[in-house]
């Protein structure tokens, strides 16, 4: 496994590398999530290029960009057993040199959800994963639906600016008691940890009513908040019922539909989705 941080090294490693080429962009803090990831991958492609990158941009003046976990020398272990060919973490200069003034927005899909949460969060996301796709030059590129939003903004990137590429995404693995992993689960203290689960249960109340025959956009949104109400130490940003494709948020009777939502615990802010009537 090849580690490179510049982007000259990254050309002279990436003409060495049989074509399809699988890209696994993340933030690093390596778990079973972005591993999965990067084993569809491997099954699915020739070479493996996996890009570690705490990417300032998309981190709000208030978030955690300082405080996000960081352990690179774990990272490149867990890569190198998965028989990964290329590593690059590049640099913030090289990534946003002086200067820099180059940004790709999705305009609406970006404006809703976690957009409206978080401004300028996707316009950070987009401009630095179409920079790893122009410098990775990759055939496929992998993500994960634990941020289903993030997932549909960049497919409609990439169709949107005919990247020759196709973007895959791949299901939300979970701790045994159903808490998505995730790199910000390590801030959790044990009884944080605990009440956590909250969104695994709510998303899976809401999805039993549907399973049973609840349509009602309105009422499975209700269930969610019922079951987040019942754990004091969760604070729900926003709970929603919407189109899978579009984001808009539904009304009335679903036949398909993303159940998302926003939850802090103590200090976290934690995500987690799951979608029925596909
Ligand atoms: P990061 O949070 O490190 O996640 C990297 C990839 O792993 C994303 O596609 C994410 O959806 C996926 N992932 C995270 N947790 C997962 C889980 N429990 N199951 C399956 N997949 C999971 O998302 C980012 O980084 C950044 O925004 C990035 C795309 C790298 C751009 O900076």
């Amino acid at each position: 496994m090849k580690v490179v941080t510049t982007i000259a090294e990254l050309n002279t490693f990436r003409a060495t590398l049989p074509n399809p080429v699988g890209l696994v962009p993340t933030m690093g803090y390596l778990h079973e999530g972005h591993l999965s990831l990067v084993r569809r991958a491997r099954t699915d492609c020739a070479s493996v290029v996996v890009t570690i990158f705490v990417n300032p941009t998309q981190f709000g003046e208030n978030e955690d960009l300082d405080a996000y976990p960081r352990d690179l020398d774990r990272d490149f272990d867990l890569l190198s057993a998965e028989g990964v060919d290329l590593v690059w973490t590049p640099m913030d200069e090289e990534i946003y040199p002086v200067g820099y003034q180059t940004w790709v927005t999705v305009e609406e899909l970006s404006q809703i959800l976690e957009g409206h949460h978080r401004p300028g969060h996707f316009r950070g996301v987009t401009t630095v994963v179409a920079k790893l796709f122009n410098a990775t030059q990759s055939d496929k590129a992998y993500f994960g639906q634990k941020d289903a939003q993030q997932a549909v903004v960049i497919q409609r990137m990439a169709h949107d600016l005919n990247f020759p590429l196709e973007v895959i995404v791949c299901p939300t693995l979970r701790e045994p008691d159903g808490l998505a992993m995730s790199s910000r689960n390590t801030y959790l203290d044990p009884k944080q940890r605990e009440a956590a689960t909250v969104l695994y249960r709510s998303l899976t109340a809401a999805v039993q009513a549907f399973e049973v025959g609840e349509r009602d956009a309105e009422v499975l949104r209700n269930r969610m908040s019922e079951v987040l109400s019942t754990e004091p130490l969760a604070q729900p940003q926003y709970v929603s019922v919407a189109d899978p494709d579009t984001l808009e948020e539904l009304n009335g009777p679903v036949e398909r539909a993303l159940f998302s939502m926003a939850v802090y615990v103590g200090k976290t802010r934690l995500i987690d989705n799951m979608i029925v009537g596909d």
